[in-house]
């Protein structure tokens, strides 16, 4: 191994699922194959011994284009999708990235949390680059985290939302979209579309995604994926969009089908002119 590339290691912290541990492990074995066949590098499943559930998943990759080439393995992909469907997964140590050293990642993503002018839970982080005077007021304030945004690539949300769309109930209308929101603190949960017979009753894959996030105390969000099998964009409706914007600011909006990217957009420009709780 080059000594410039002995650093490339990658630390996953992975808590599974109750009863999902047995699919788990096959996936990981799955996953540790995969990677020395394809010669990216090692993969090894450490269990905690203090919890049960909870294990950690270090890559060695064999150099810097082994670990860039992983990532951007279909393959890869897929199985990584099927992983985000059994656990929370957060991102410790990225030894993938080019051009940065590894570093630890919890730091600068656990973002503070203070108290908030606006009524409801606080959805920002602390306050930063503005001194006093110099404050966003009335209808320039902003909504949801402050620039607190992953390096991209990151994490693969438009493969954790292809296999969420896997699960979409779409009986009557049989347009199945699966949607991934990303936590500031790098998790990734999960949305798809759900029919039933009265169709008014209908919840799209995003409102699913961000409503499961809300009720699992996650307020902070930097992206979000959106799937569908269509070669047009499938951009979210605008009750998703005033949801999204109200719950996750000025999200970043990746859309995608079953094959492609088929654009990214900030939210704010998918939502001009928003009504939200600044003009309460
Ligand atoms: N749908 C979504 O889940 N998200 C979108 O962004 C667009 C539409 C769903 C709602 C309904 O179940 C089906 O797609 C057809 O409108």
């Amino acid at each position: 191994m080059d000594t410039s590339d002995r650093n490339r290691l990658s630390v996953t912290l992975v808590d599974v699922a109750e009863g999902k541990e047995a699919e788990f492990v096959a996936l990981a074995s799955q996953f540790g194959a995969l990677l020395i066949r394809k010669k990216y590098g090692i993969s090894e499943m450490i269990r905690d011994e203090a919890h049960p559930l909870r294990f950690y998943s270090v890559r060695r990759w064999n150099d810097a284009a082994a670990a860039a080439a992983c990532h951007a393995d279909l393959e890869v992909q897929k199985l990584t999708a099927k992983v985000y469907q059994l656990a929370r997964v957060t991102h410790i140590v990225n030894g993938a990235r080019p051009a940065d050293p590894v570093r630890l990642m919890l730091d600068d993503q656990r973002a503070p949390l203070e108290a908030d002018r606006r009524t409801g839970f606080d959805r920002r982080t602390s306050e930063h680059g503005r001194t006093e005077g110099d404050r966003r007021d009335g209808p320039d304030r902003r909504l949801g985290p402050r620039r607190l945004r992953h390096r991209p690539g990151e994490i693969d949300l438009v493969a954790a939302a292809r296999r969420a769309r896997e699960y979409a109930d779409a009986a009557f209308s049989h347009f199945k979209v699966g949607a991934a929101l990303e936590t500031a603190d790098g998790l990734v949960i999960t949305g798809c579309n759900i029919e039933n017979a009265t169709f008014g009753l209908t919840t799209c894959a995003e409102r699913v995604a961000m409503f499961k996030a809300l009720s699992e105390g996650h307020r902070m969000f930097t992206r979000i994926a959106i799937v569908a099998d269509a070669s047009a964009p499938t951009p979210p409706c605008g009750a998703c969009r005033q949801i999204l914007w109200e719950f996750g600011g000025n999200l970043e909006v990746q859309l995608a089908n079953l094959r492609e990217s088929t654009g990214t957009y900030q939210l704010k420009d998918l939502l001009p002119l928003p009504f939200d709780a600044r003009l309460l």
